[in-house]
């Protein structure tokens, strides 16, 4: 029935670095003296876990952006992104406490280089010098799709700042402050498995995250399964959405139970008292720590029919408990997990738009046919990316002395 197909859409991309570094030159007329490469991240499974002290399973994907840079030697910022070339200019001053309603005047890539830059230089805390920088970013990441390029640009302004003002590379200390970034200047309430994800990542590898204490272990991804991204095509934004209600909801949840966090409940009998639609927000989190456990220790043991319940789980989870599916996500949940050559699927990420993940048998699965069958039901641009995990946030070069 299923014939292989060469997957839609999958051909290894361009590298950006000589984008980027060219955008750099024409763009702001000065050479790259810095080039940071930094991946997108799927994450396989445990969502709406991380800001509950929960577990994920995210992986880093050879889908990344590319940041060049040089530092200035005045306190100005100039930022141009291959999307439109518009050149953006701030000064740091500018990023200070109290004028976050400035914000609102940028393009939203922009607010989140300027988050990292007034976390590190603007409010520093480790005495770190501050000094202006031009800088040009080439993506081959679909923005919007669900794939963390917010937290790969996070990551890479963090990067490349460790180089201009001399600092010991942290990528622990760079993804937090990635989500302060977020949280207290873009305004998105978001929890740390991305940029842990980003700055952590490992070919071939995906990370069992606690997000409690910012842990994890690498468990290898076999060779003989493929990590599909089914991009739905459908877009929106987490910012002032329905993303901070479940926040929210497991907030008061968490009061009600009187404990620190939903990852302190193991029973879901400790649910019975809640209002039935907390607790049903609470069951989602507490069935979904133990999903991620399930599925780390398939990996390892090889175990297709143990991935296969627990990613369908989530999904249905993540729908109904949770409610952060939505008809798009959940069309293309049903049609990869009724397609032959697909192990399992689910949704991916924050919810309401954006991706599918799924493991695949590779060759086995006839793409086209897939993507044909969302279409008829949704007129959006779907695709499907094949992705192979990737290392975390690196260096690509060092120019001189900068
Ligand atoms: C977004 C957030 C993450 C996480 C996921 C859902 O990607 O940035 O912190 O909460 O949603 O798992």
């Amino acid at each position: 029935m299923s014939t292989p197909a060469p997957a839609r859409a999958t051909a290894a991309p361009a590298p950006a670095t000589g984008r980027a570094a060219a955008l750099l030159v024409s763009a702001l007329g000065v050479d790259a003296a810095v080039v940071v490469r930094s991946p997108g991240r799927v994450n396989l499974i445990g969502d709406h876990t991380d800001y509950n002290d929960g577990l994920a399973l995210p992986l880093a994907i050879d889908r990344e952006l590319v940041l060049a840079m040089a530092p200035r030697d005045d306190d100005r910022v100039r930022l141009v992104s291959e999307r439109d070339g518009v050149v953006h200019d701030f000064a740091l001053a500018d990023l200070v406490s109290g004028v976050v309603e400035a914000v609102a005047r940028w393009p939203s890539w922009t607010t989140y280089v300027q988050g990292v830059l007034r976390q590190r230089w603007v409010e520093p805390d480790d005495g770190a010098r501050p000094r202006g920088l031009d800088a040009a970013v080439a993506s081959d990441l679909p923005e919007g799709a669900g794939l963390s390029s917010s937290a790969a640009l996070e990551l890479a302004v963090g990067r490349a700042a460790a180089v201009v003002d001399g600092t010991h590379w942290d990528p622990s200390a760079a993804a937090r402050d990635g989500r302060r970034a977020e949280n207290e200047w873009v305004g998105v309430a978001t929890g740390i498995m991305d940029q842990l994800a980003v700055a952590h990542g490992r070919a071939a590898h995906a990370m069992a995250l606690d997000c409690r204490d910012a842990t994890w272990t690498h468990v290898p991804v076999p060779d003989d399964l493929d990590v599909l991204v089914l991009d739905t095509g459908a877009r929106r934004s987490l910012v002032g959405s329905a993303y901070d209600d479940r926040r929210h909801d497991c907030e008061d949840a968490v009061a009600r139970l009187g404990v620190a966090s939903l990852r302190d409940v193991d029973d879901l009998a400790a649910l019975a008292d809640l209002p039935a639609a907390l607790r049903a927000r609470a069951r989602h989190v507490v069935t979904e720590n133990e999903r991620v456990r399930v599925v780390a220790a398939a990996l390892r043991a090889g175990d297709l029919a143990e991935l296969a319940t627990a990613m369908r789980a989530s999904h249905a989870s993540l729908r109904d408990d949770y409610e952060v599916t939505g008809p798009e996500l959940d069309t293309m949940a049903a049609l990869a997990n009724e397609t032959p050559g697909i192990v399992g699927a689910r949704m991916t990420g924050g919810g309401f738009g954006g991706a599918v993940v799924a493991l695949a048998h590779p060759g086995e699965v006839d793409v086209e046919e897939m993507v044909a069958r969302y279409r008829e039901v949704h007129d959006l641009p779907a695709e499907v990316l094949v992705v192979r995990p990737a290392d975390g946030t690196s260096l690509v070069d060092v120019v001189g002395s900068g």
